[in-house]
């Protein structure tokens, strides 16, 4: 039921008489409104400017990319050439570092395992974060099956390693370092260039999943001395299924044993026909981010102040996540005493997240929190807000209204 009523509501929305069609569910559903979207670590929407790039890469300029014998293969080859443009220019690398995969799973399995194989013959050893999110984790997993030795560091109660921690973990047989930029349950963001600093002392490779980073803020792989950076373009208004690996080439150079065999496109590293549309959505999501990011970040920042500030002065709520390190659109709250499962059901038209929203099927406390020392009951008790660039101080509002109607309700009970 409550999934069709979303699906009816969504459809409606798209609709050209949206105005009429809310009239009449509002008239059906009495008190239900339009639903309100906090769930943009899960995935973000397509930006309408992205679209209208990818659009024609699907049709008239349908080319195979790697086409070298007709004007429709190098239609698609120079929208490739100009996306990786925009991806290299947004992390400041060169076009010639990046390799589109598709997705940022794709990207770290590629990067973990392309590793693991290339360089054996310095050692086996992995470090790795409690909190990482499961595409790395269980790419690490998967190793430690094949002979890998992983070692996972903890984090403190606000989600942050501690660089004493990873100073003694490493080991002169540690071939790589995996250490996200933001948490995409918490948006805690890591000291990343003071890591990268410390792996390099030690000859070792650093590796980040960006995801949640990229197209929020500033990540710049020269800057941060990333060695190995992964990204997805639907987290920044990109279309689902494509993504990106930046593999330095020099200083240090690193090199990756590919892990899909085929043509060899990508120059080896990803053989398998390039998605060209999705490739010109990330791209344009790339420029879009360069131009307009500062500015979102802003706007979103005020709006999740407003937020917190409402529902953790007036209800038993608390912020997890370190609060100064910690990415301005993500709100991840535990509200005492209160399962988030009513809580979500009682708010059926406010969409968020009750963990990881790629695990989220998985009825466990999450991982993240656990890592952090947050008790599985308080685990429990908590709710991911999201929020994003097309997010409204009045959805805000709404939301505030709602949610502490909720709260108080259950709590008078
Ligand atoms: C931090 C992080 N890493 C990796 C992924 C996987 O990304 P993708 O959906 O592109 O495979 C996600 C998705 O939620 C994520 O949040």
């Amino acid at each position: 039921m409550r999934n069709s009523v979303w699906l009816w509501i969504t459809n409606c929305c798209e609709s050209e008489n949206c105005g009429s069609a809310e009239a009449v569910l509002f008239l059906i559903f009495g008190i239900m409104k339009t639903p309100v979207y906090l769930d943009y670590n899960a995935t973000t929407p397509v930006d309408k400017r992205v679209l209208e790039a990818m659009l024609p890469y699907f049709t008239n300029k349908f080319g195979n990319a790697s086409s070298r014998t007709h004007a429709f293969g190098w239609v698609a080859e120079d929208a490739v050439k100009i996306a990786r443009e925009q991806v290299a220019q947004l992390i400041n690398c060169t076009s010639q570092e990046i390799v589109f995969t598709s997705g940022a799973t794709e990207a770290i399995n590629l990067a973990i395992k392309g590793v693991w194989e290339n360089y054996q013959f310095k050692g086996k050893h992995i470090i790795t974060v409690k909190t990482e999110h499961k595409a790395v984790l269980d790419t690490c997993k998967a190793l430690e099956k094949r002979g890998a030795e992983v070692t996972y560091l903890s984090v403190n109660r606000e989600g942050l390693i501690d660089i004493e921690d990873l100073k003694s973990a490493l080991k002169s047989r540690t071939i790589l370092v995996a250490v996200m930029y933001v948490n995409n349950e918490t948006g805690v963001i890591q000291p990343i260039r003071q890591i990268a600093d410390i792996v390099h002392t030690n000859n070792s490779i650093f590796m980040c999943d960006a995801t949640q980073a990229i197209g929020k803020i500033n990540c710049d792989v020269e800057k941060e001395h990333i060695d190995l950076l992964c990204i997805s373009a639907h987290k920044f208004y990109g279309p689902k299924g494509v993504g990106a690996l930046y593999i330095r080439r020099k200083s240090p150079r690193v090199t990756l044993v590919a892990q899909m065999d085929g043509g060899g496109h990508e120059r080896g590293l990803r053989s398998g026909t390039l998605n060209v549309p999705g490739i010109v959505g990330l791209g344009e999501a790339c420029g879009i981010a360069q131009r307009e990011m500062y500015d979102d970040a802003k706007r979103i920042l005020n709006l999740r102040t407003r937020l917190e500030q409402s529902l953790c002065d007036f209800l038993d709520v608390f912020i997890n996540g370190n609060i100064q390190n910690r990415l301005f659109n993500v709100s991840n709250l535990t509200f005492k005493g209160i399962r988030s499962e009513t809580l979500i059901n009682k708010l059926p038209t406010i969409a968020v997240a009750m963990g990881s929203a790629c695990t989220s099927a998985i009825a466990e406390p999450s991982h993240v929190l656990k890592a952090m020392g947050v008790s599985d009951e308080d685990s429990y008790s908590t709710i991911r807000f999201s929020l994003g660039k097309y997010t409204t101080e009045d959805e805000i509002d709404e939301v505030i209204e709602r949610v502490s109607n909720v709260v108080n309700g259950l709590r008078c009970k």
